[in-house]
Formats: C-alpha cells, structure tokens, sequence
C-alpha cells in the first residue's frame, strides 16, 4: 500500500492544530502559550514554599469564583461603588490569594499577552495547590473566558452560607449543577486552609438567636477552646478547620464525625443519613475521598453561566 502523499499529511497536521485550539482541553494553549501551566505550577510552588497554607486561599478562591456566574475570574474584579462580589460579606473578610494570582496572570501578559484568561489561572492555581499539601491531581480543561459582571447582590443569593441546613445547602449546590454527594465531598476542602473567629461566633454566642446559647451540635470541649480563642467582643485568633490544616487528609471528615467540625454547616452534613453515611465513610484513611472530590472538582471548575467572555489584561479589570 502507497503511503499518503506528503500534502496530505501534512494537511492533517494542520488540521489538527486547528481542532486542538478550538477545543477546551488541558491542552488548549499548547498551539498559543506552551508554558502556560508550567507557569503557573511553578508560581503557586513557590507561594507555598512561603506559606503553605495558602492553598487553603487558592482552592476558595476558584470555589467562590465557579458558585458566582461561573468560573469567569468574576470574583477578581475590582468595583469603585464596592459592589462587586469581593465586597459580598461572603467573600469581604478573608478571600485570598488576590494578589498572587495578578502576580501570575503579568508574568503570562509579558510572556504571551492576550492569551491565558484570569478564570484558566484560577482554576489551575487550586488544582495545584491542592496536590502540592498532598491532596489528588485533576485535569483541568481550559479555555474558560473572563467575565464582564461581578455584584455583591448575586454573590449574597449564590454563596452557601454556614447558616443554612443540610436541605439548603443540596439545594444552594444543585443550583449550579451540584449533587448531595458533591456537596459533602466539596465540604472536605476544609481539610486545609482557615477561618477567621467571624465564621464561628454564631455558634458560641448567640446560637439560633438567643443570646448566650451555644450550638448543641457543637462538641461542647471545642466550643470551650473556641469561646477563649474567639471572645465575644474581639476579633480573635486565626483558627484551623481540622488538625492540620496544611495537609488534605481525611481529618476533616473525622472532626465532623466527632461533632468538631468548626461550622454550623459541618455539623449540617451528619443530620441525613446520606450526608452521615458518606462523612463516615471518608473519615478514616485510604476512602475514595481523593478520588471523589477530584471527580468532583472537574464539575465544579467547568461550572459555566456564560460562554461569552473574554481574556482580561488586568484580572482587576475588564479590558477598556
Ligand atoms: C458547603 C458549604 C460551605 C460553606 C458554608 C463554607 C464556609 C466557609 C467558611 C465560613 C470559611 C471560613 C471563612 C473565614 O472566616 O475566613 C471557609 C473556608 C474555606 N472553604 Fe468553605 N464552605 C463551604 C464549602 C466549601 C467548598 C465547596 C470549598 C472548595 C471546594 C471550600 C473551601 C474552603 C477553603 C479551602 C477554606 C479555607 C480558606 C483559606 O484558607 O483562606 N468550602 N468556608
Ligand atoms: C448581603 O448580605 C448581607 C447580610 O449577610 C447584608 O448585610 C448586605 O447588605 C447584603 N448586600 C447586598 C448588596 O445585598
């Protein structure tokens, strides 16, 4: 048999180049920025090498940046009025990871301008981080557009907050495509990174409303170490959500069994047998809780309201 002629295949070739910049991949910028994921892996390394306990910051961030019009960067605009969604009460406090990620996004302008979206980074930044304190890889197709809207008003009606009930929260991550299952398996994020006093004190205080009661659902040892690290009147310490909290492990989940999840909405995942069934499940080593939430980050990461967009310059801002 004759070999194809050497047009041909060299058409082919071209063809396929073609296709692959089309297609939202993993390798979507090898025709047009090859380095673009080396970058950034190399970058947030670094960041950790400093301070591991930021990708506790990088994989929020993407978290916050996906529940809220999709994962658009809408989470990194900057608003002269403060409505944007960084200024949501959600997000206002202790969102991080800010700056790194503009950090990253110039380095990439100087290197292939105009090519990599603030969204990609975001997304590729958490998966990162995530493997870098030992925790499982995913794939992260990309091609994800940088959106024109951020407001505080739809950050309030999208992000879960830790006052809501197991119901509430299955029905706050079905709205953007999320499963009961996911939800709880999301919930283990809380392996790394922290929390400021503010996200807790509702619990130690003024529980349900009424002033000096402590949530019963709360171990009532941790809600005594909580009550002298968070004083009522104070801002307090900066507190962890498990153990160790630099390091993706099942000790989340084994808090959460013993009545130690720090939130009112980690307490919410024993209260259905679905939600207490899988918590058992991933809080003893060796689970398919690496696995699960990996499957469930490649869901959540191509969360999608809009696919029109475009590559912003600047992550603060949208291209004038
Ligand atoms: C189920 C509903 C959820 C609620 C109510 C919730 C709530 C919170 C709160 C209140 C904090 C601490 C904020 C502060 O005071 O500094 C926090 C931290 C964090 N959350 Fe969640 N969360 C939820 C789900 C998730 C999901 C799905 C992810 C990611 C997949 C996630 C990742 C994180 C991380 C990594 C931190 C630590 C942030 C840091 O170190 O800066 N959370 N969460
Ligand atoms: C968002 O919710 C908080 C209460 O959690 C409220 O104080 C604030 O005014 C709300 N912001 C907007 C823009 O709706």
């Amino acid at each position: 048999m004759a070999l194809p002629s050497f047009p041909s295949v060299w058409a082919l070739l071209c063809l396929l180049v073609l296709v692959e910049a089309h297609s939202d991949g993993v390798d979507y910028y090898l025709p047009t920025c090859p380095q673009a994921t080396s970058v950034v892996k190399e970058k947030v390394t670094e960041y950790l090498k400093h301070n591991k306990n930021l990708a506790g910051g990088f994989l929020r961030l993407h978290f916050h940046d996906c529940f809220v019009r999709g994962c658009d960067a809408s989470v990194l605009l900057d608003s002269p009025e403060k409505t944007a969604e960084k200024d949501a009460p959600g997000n206002a406090v202790s969102l991080r990871g800010f700056e790194e990620i503009a950090e990253m996004k110039s380095l990439l302008e100087d290197q292939c301008p105009g090519i990599v979206s603030c969204a990609d980074i975001v997304a590729l930044a958490a998966r990162d981080a995530v493997v870098k304190v030992g925790g499982p890889s995913w794939p992260v197709a990309l091609g994800r557009k940088d959106g024109y809207i951020s407001s505080d008003v739809e950050t309030n009606a999208s992000l879960p907050t830790t006052f809501m009930s197991f119901e509430e929260l299955v029905q706050n991550f079905a709205a953007v495509g999320l499963d009961e299952d996911e939800m709880v398996v999301l919930s283990g994020a809380h392996t790394i990174g922290r929390s400021t006093c503010l996200s807790v004190k509702n619990r130690l205080y003024e529980f349900d409303g009424v002033e000096g009661a402590v949530d019963p659902s709360l171990d009532s040892d941790l809600a005594d170490q909580l009550k002298k690290k968070c004083p009522q009147n104070e801002d307090g310490e900066i507190l962890e959500m498990d153990p160790t909290k630099n390091t993706f492990d099942h000790l989340y989940f084994k808090a959460v069994l013993a009545n130690k999840g720090i939130f009112h909405s980690d307490a919410q995942l024993l209260t259905t047998e679905v939600g207490k069934k899988l918590v058992k499940k991933y809080s003893v080593p060796g689970s398919s809780f690496s696995q699960d939430f990996a499957a469930a980050m490649v869901k959540m990461s191509n969360i999608q309201w809009n696919p029109l967009g475009e590559v912003r310059r600047v992550c603060s801002a949208v291209n004038q």
